[in-house]
């Protein structure tokens, strides 16, 4: 190992019927308690995720926890550098690209990690420096983000940047060595090259106010005031048995600071104290309204890269263990994301106006279609321009009631449930008269049936 980092009240209400004029009218709950990770934190606007090998996708034991319990995937190791570009403008997708494939069909949504990170860097960009390799960078990142474009809901655009000990600056690397703007010029190539992710900054022992979450934090405040497109910062979250008793507040203070906040990579030493530490970060975050998931490094003790630490939520035989029944209970009790989306809060790109009159009077038209399964659904939705093409547009969809979105790709949502209006992003919203152009996102609840308004600009 290259470091070693050791560091409910539930209220249910009962479904009300109706039995008028001989019609059964069923009022879906308006609360509930969530019988498994994914529910529970979709009940509460947020996601719960594992880390993914994409080698065990075969191994049913795996996948049968996998997409019972976790409505959010990241790649363990498939999307980093020395994966997807292995030579020099050579790239391979092909774990990406399985990952993704698997969370459609499962209702799942996708963290990208990681465009940028001094590991795992591949033999020919180690052996690189200067402008040459801010330029092999900086294509890096574009590639890797067209490729994946309007599929990944959150990237780590940059990881662990940022040294340890007291210093509060950052680690020495061969992108450092590039100029201290590599991180913002990634943030920058990533924006242009997919404008629906959210761009995180992503890094470890963050987990209290400290020298080295103080360093991101500054980083953070002067890339919001200089308008370098940053909307969320993950924290890895790699514990050992002890937990910062300032975790909370720290998370909340660069939610102050206008970004989101996620849980990425949560992993905890074994011992007495494991249940406690994951249901307290679990606690933080449904305490800080901007904290939008969680993720767990890893599904079964056997799975995690931390060896013997049996740091996971499910033993090696799919058992779920205490600490499962832990973070549960606080997904269970904590408070909902007020109005939870998948916008970025800093979008490059306006948002169509939908009273701007359609030129020459051209509308479009929108249907949607779904794949449901018990409590959930993927939807796709199809958009046609009009006689007169479109120069942006906008699908307002209403949602049966009880039903919320948890993820969008290819259109940005605003809202989350009741009517849902998705506009278009960069790429899709210049259709010629008669193009199609499909979007889709997927919900907890009842797929949607009502034919769908769409309005062009
Ligand atoms: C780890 C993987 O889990 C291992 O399989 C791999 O050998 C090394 O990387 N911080 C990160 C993750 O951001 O990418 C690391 O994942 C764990 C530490």
């Amino acid at each position: 190992m290259r470091r070693k980092r050791v560091l409910l009240t539930t209220v249910t209400l009962a479904v009300t019927g109706a039995l008028t004029a001989g019609v059964l009218v069923t009022m879906a709950p308006a609360a509930s308690a969530g019988t498994t990770l994914r529910a529970a934190a979709a009940e509460k606007g947020r996601y719960f995720g594992a880390a993914v090998a994409t080698g065990k996708l075969s191994n049913s034991t795996y996948t049968t926890i996998l997409n019972r319990e976790f409505n959010s995937v990241v790649a363990e190791n498939e999307m980093k550098w020395d994966a997807t570009e292995p030579q020099q403008g050579v790239f391979n997708y092909s774990g990406g690209d399985r990952l993704v494939s698997h969370a459609r069909a499962n209702g799942m949504s996708v963290r990208g990690h990681a465009l940028l990170w001094h590991q795992q860097e591949p033999g020919w960009a180690q052996n690189m420096s200067g402008s040459a390799l801010r330029s092999a960078m900086i294509n890096h990142v574009t590639q890797v983000a067209t490729h994946f474009k309007g599929q990944i809901y959150a990237w780590d655009v940059v990881n662990e940047a940022f040294a340890d000990g007291g210093s509060g600056g950052r680690r020495d690397s061969n992108l450092q060595r590039t100029g201290n703007d590599w991180i913002e010029a990634a943030f920058r190539a990533a924006r242009a090259a997919d404008p629906g992710a959210k761009l995180c900054y992503n890094d470890y022992n963050t987990d209290g106010v400290n020298a080295k979450s103080t360093g991101i934090y500054n980083m953070v405040r002067d890339f919001k005031s200089r308008g370098v497109p940053i909307d969320c910062v993950g924290f890895q979250s790699h514990l050992g048995t002890t937990l910062a008793s300032d975790y909370q507040a720290n998370l909340q203070r660069f939610a102050d600071l206008g970004v989101d906040v996620q849980i990425t990579e949560l992993d905890v030493m074994t011992g007495g104290n494991q249940a406690n530490i994951f249901g307290a970060v679990t606690r933080a975050c449904m305490n800080v309204s901007r904290c939008t998931g969680i993720t767990v490094w890893g599904v079964r003790d056997c799975d995690s890269w931390r060896g013997s630490d049996n740091a996971l939520l499910f033993d090696c035989n799919g058992n779920k263990k205490p600490a499962y029944d832990s973070v549960l209970n606080a997904l269970n009790a904590g408070t909902g994301i007020p109005n939870p989306t998948t916008t970025p809060p800093n979008p490059t790109t306006t948002p169509p106006n939908p009273t701007t009159p359609p030129p020459g009077g051209a509308g479009c038209s929108a249907t949607v279609s779904a794949n449901s399964w018990t409590g959930g659904f993927v939807a796709t939705v199809k958009v046609t321009a009009g006689s007169g093409g479109t120069r942006g547009w906008s699908v307002s969809v209403t949602l049966p009631g009880g039903t919320s979105v948890t993820g969008t790709w290819s259109a940005t949502a605003s809202g989350s449930s009741g009517t849902v209006r998705f506009a278009n992003v960069d790429y899709n919203g210049q259709l010629a008269a008669g193009q199609v152009t499909e979007f889709g996102f997927q919900g907890n609840g009842t797929a949607p049936t009502q034919t769908p308004t769409c309005t062009a600009s």
